[in-house]
């Protein structure tokens, strides 16, 4: 069966990773989370006192930034590494979500995460997440996702799992953030986050993990279908 790239756009919290890692499972496709990677982004320029408006912090962050992903064998995910450490709780913290849609608006970092992604994906059998993947990164992706759901919905996921992970935060901090997280990727310059015309929208408020993911599935299986029978009828 031929390989396709399923692209997965989408505001925060609507469970575009958690969907996407579950779809790649089942088609034994890769998953890529590209948020991850703008996080690990952020995280190495937090720690380092970098800011996201000096050239200068920009071009010395970019210079020694190495994000990499490796499978953790006790989880059976794959876990994010900064410069060979593994950060994959830490880049989840609210400290790193404060901060990441201001570093994911610079030109120069978006540039560099978006060309390891196309690198990542070449060989297509990936399933990958973020926000420009359907528009930029892959704007020729044979499926394309569009995720949404209400605020509350979303809120009350991210309080779930981030307690979940040890860190009890306010439901409304957490709404704050993701509407205001909303607000800077839908209206930033590079590569804002957008609804492509080809994308099929899938609102997640009322389905169950379950059913979102088989939806997915299926809408793959069926381009896979198309994709074969239209290359059979033109041997
Ligand atoms: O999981 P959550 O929806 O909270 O966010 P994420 O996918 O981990 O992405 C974190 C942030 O990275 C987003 O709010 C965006 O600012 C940025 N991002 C982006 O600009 N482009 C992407 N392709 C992925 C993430
Ligand atoms: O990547 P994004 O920020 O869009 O969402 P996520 O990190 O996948 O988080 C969504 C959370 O909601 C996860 O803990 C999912 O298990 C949970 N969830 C969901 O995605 N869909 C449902 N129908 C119910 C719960």
């Amino acid at each position: 069966m031929g390989k396709i790239v399923i692209a997965i756009d989408g505001y925060s919290g609507c469970g575009k990773s958690s969907t996407a890692k579950a779809v790649a499972k089942e088609l034994g496709y890769t998953y890529i989370d590209s948020g991850a990677m703008y996080r690990a982004a952020t995280l190495h320029f937090l720690n380092n006192y970098l800011t996201a408006t000096n050239p200068k912090d920009i071009q010395k962050g970019l210079k020694d930034l190495e994000i990499s992903f490796q499978l953790n064998p006790d989880t059976g995910q794959q876990d994010t590494y900064l410069n060979g450490l593994n950060v994959e709780q830490e880049i989840r913290s609210m400290r790193v979500s404060e901060r990441v849609s201001d570093f994911a608006k610079v030109k120069e970092i978006r540039e560099e995460l978006v060309a390891q992604q196309q690198r990542l994906g070449k060989e297509k059998g990936v399933v990958m997440d973020g926000r420009d993947i359907g528009s930029v990164v892959f704007p020729d992706a044979e499926l394309k996702v569009f995720m949404t759901a209400d605020l509350d919905t979303r809120a009350f996921r991210r309080q779930k799992e981030l307690f979940e992970r040890g860190e009890i935060v306010d439901l409304e901090d957490i709404k704050a953030n993701l509407g205001e997280r909303d607000r800077i990727d839908s209206s930033r310059k590079e590569s804002p986050l957008l609804k492509v015309e080809d994308a099929v929208e899938v609102d997640t408020s009322n389905l169950s993990f379950a059913e979102q993911v088989a939806q997915i599935v299926g809408l793959a299986k069926q381009r896979i279908n198309q994709l074969e029978n239209y290359a059979s009828n033109h041997r």
